[in-house]
């Protein structure tokens, strides 16, 4: 843990991605699939893991898409909720609970956060001049104006955002605004607001994030500047007819809804309000024990969002957990681009995990993971890890292994008292250093150093095997050649183990062959004796670049 504390609950909140499109391999190699390995692993090391996450069913680009089909907002919905559940069933990502803004859970627990936030002292009302349409007449939506950002000057800044500099805005501060209705210039009208204290907290910001160990250095710098530049209060209102409505009892005309941002990041709490009511369990667990870490995975135009909003919230709201770590990701580039739904690049993630196979498309992501720096990805890059670190490198060992072990050990795995000595305890050193190493890089979140320091340990069982080379060794010592195959064997255990959380369903093939079953731990398990041995199939089939780039 990032605070030297060994905690027994572990909450993984996920970015709610917006049901507005599909998921591309930016967002997977972004956020969900770090998330996944992360959990499956801490779930191995026996903590009690929560991952939850949801469709992010409110906010303009919802808006824009039911515009642009003539549908309600809700079957807009309703359609990408159900091709993100198939994504996370294609590529095995295990969400104790995937749910949605657009619930009466998440509408009551947002309504009652915001009463809290009132007795604390932390909402008023105010009268704001916010950006009206005149040839649309409507009020526009943050992220419907678009001009110069004030502090970094690009061009296209958004109402909500600046995607250059990362900084947080509000529609009006926006240098010539454009609406993006009708593209004409929109005129400033009044209207009442509810507002949230967020200059009171700016204080207690910087005290909870300065003594943080083991974050990311980009996200705890870019969050301590960000707060220690100053923070200004923000209008949690807006007038809009799609969304969380505003609780009542302020006393604001009814057609306003929450700020969407304000309300999507209470949902890693009204979610796990909903899994623990569904399961007869207690939330407070999870967010108010003290043996409970909370690690939450975005990408990096998330992250004031995680590390400043939400903790403000948190602080303000008082007796709920604040996050552990936002390990949050870099950006993945396409072709020298960031890869984003409204880039447009890159085809459906779900494409990708058919054409690759589950555990392939993971193993060939996590390798990619733009955990230190943004990082490009190409379909070429990723088939070539595939196919020589993961098919030739790991799926070879077990195929020559289990091959080996049907000619020479009888179709069986050893019986200890066949065999002239104990395991070899230096190719044991191997496997069980690289597990308590991965183990490490887990801690503080390096999930591609994890999987690097396992591979390396596959590619030294490997050698050790070529260097023995027991088809040769069988000819004048069958005992010795022997005992080579079930140290292999011996190793593969481990192997299978810490690389499970990377390749769950091919780590399950190779562990139930070897007649592993049972609970696992964060250790190299045991090998069964006397388990009857076939010949594998091959875990993973080499990929043809150019048959996937023609899909
Ligand atoms: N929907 C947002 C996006 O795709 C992420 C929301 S994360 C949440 O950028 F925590 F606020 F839900
Ligand atoms: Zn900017």
């Amino acid at each position: 843990m990032s605070e030297g504390e060994v905690k027994q609950r572990v909450l993984v909140c996920v970015a709610w991605p917006y049901a507005n499109g599909e998921l591309h391999l930016g967002h997977v190699a972004g956020a969900y699939l770090p998330a996944d390995i992360f959990a499956r692993y801490m779930r191995l090391k026996g903590c009690d893991v929560l991952m939850v996450s949801g469709s992010d069913a409110h906010g303009t680009p919802i808006l824009v898409r039911a515009e642009a089909e003539g549908l309600e907002p809700q079957s807009i919905v309703d359609r990408y909720s159900a091709k993100f559940d198939e994504l996370w069933n294609v590529l095995d990502i295990s969400f104790d609970i995937f749910t949605s803004t657009a619930t009466e859970n998440h509408r009551n627990v947002v309504q009652s956060f915001i009463a809290t936030l009132d007795k604390n002292g932390y909402i008023y009302q105010k009268e704001t001049e916010q950006y009206f349409d005149p040839i649309a007449h409507r009020f526009l939506p943050d992220r419907y104006v678009e001009g110069q950002c004030p502090h970094c000057k690009y061009q296209d800044a958004r109402g909500d955002q600046c995607e250059n500099c990362g900084r947080t805005l509000d529609p009006t501060d926006l240098i010539s605004p454009i609406s993006k209705i009708s593209g004409s210039e929109p005129v400033l009208r009044t209207s009442q607001h509810a507002f949230f204290r967020l200059s009171n907290i700016e204080n207690a910001l910087l005290e909870w994030v300065r003594p943080k160990i083991g974050w990311r250095n980009h996200v705890k710098k870019w969050t301590e500047g960000f707060v220690g530049s100053g923070l200004h209060d923000r209008a949690i209102s807006r007038d809009l007819d799609w969304g969380v409505p505003v609780p009542e009892w302020l006393g604001l005309n009814a057609n306003k809804r929450v700020y969407v941002w304000f309300e999507a990041v209470m949902g890693y709490l009204s979610a796990t309000i909903e899994y623990a009511d569904k399961n007869g369990l207690d939330w407070h667990d999870w967010w108010v024990s003290p043996d409970t870490a909370s690690y939450y995975f975005v990408g990096k135009d998330n992250i004031p969002f995680h590390t400043v909003i939400w903790p403000a919230m948190l602080i303000a709201h008082q007796g709920l957990n604040l996050p552990t770590n936002v390990p949050a990701n870099n950006y993945v580039l396409l072709g020298g681009k960031k890869a984003s739904k409204s880039a447009g690049l890159g085809k459906p993630a779900v494409d990708y995990a058919k054409a690759f196979g589950t555990d392939a498309l993971r193993y060939g992501l996590a390798t990619l993971l733009p955990e230190a720096d943004d990082t490009e990805l190409t379909e070429d890059l990723l088939v070539e890890r595939v196919n020589t670190e993961l098919a030739n490198g790991w799926g070879n060992l077990v195929s020559r292994t289990f091959a080996l072990a049907v000619g020479q050990l009888d179709g069986r795995t050893p019986n200890p008292s066949q065999l002239s000595s104990a395991e070899d305890s230096n190719l044991m050193a191997v496997v069980d250093s690289a597990l308590v190493e991965s183990a490490k890089a887990f801690e503080s979140v390096e999930i591609r150093r994890a999987l690097r320091i396992m591979l390396t340990a596959v590619q030294d069982t490997n050698a050790y095997l070529s260097d023995a080379a027991p088809w040769t060794l069988r000819k004048h010592d069958a005992q010795a050649a022997a005992q080579v195959v079930s140290n292999v064997l011996c190793a593969l255990t481990g192997l299978a183990l810490g690389l499970s959380p990377f390749l769950p369903a091919s780590s399950r093939k190779v562990l139930d062959a070897l007649g592993i079953a049972g609970a696992l731990a964060w250790e190299r398990p045991a090998l069964v004796t006397d388990i009857e041995l076939q010949p594998i199939k091959p875990l993973f089939v080499k990929l043809d670049g150019e048959s996937i780039a023609a899909r």
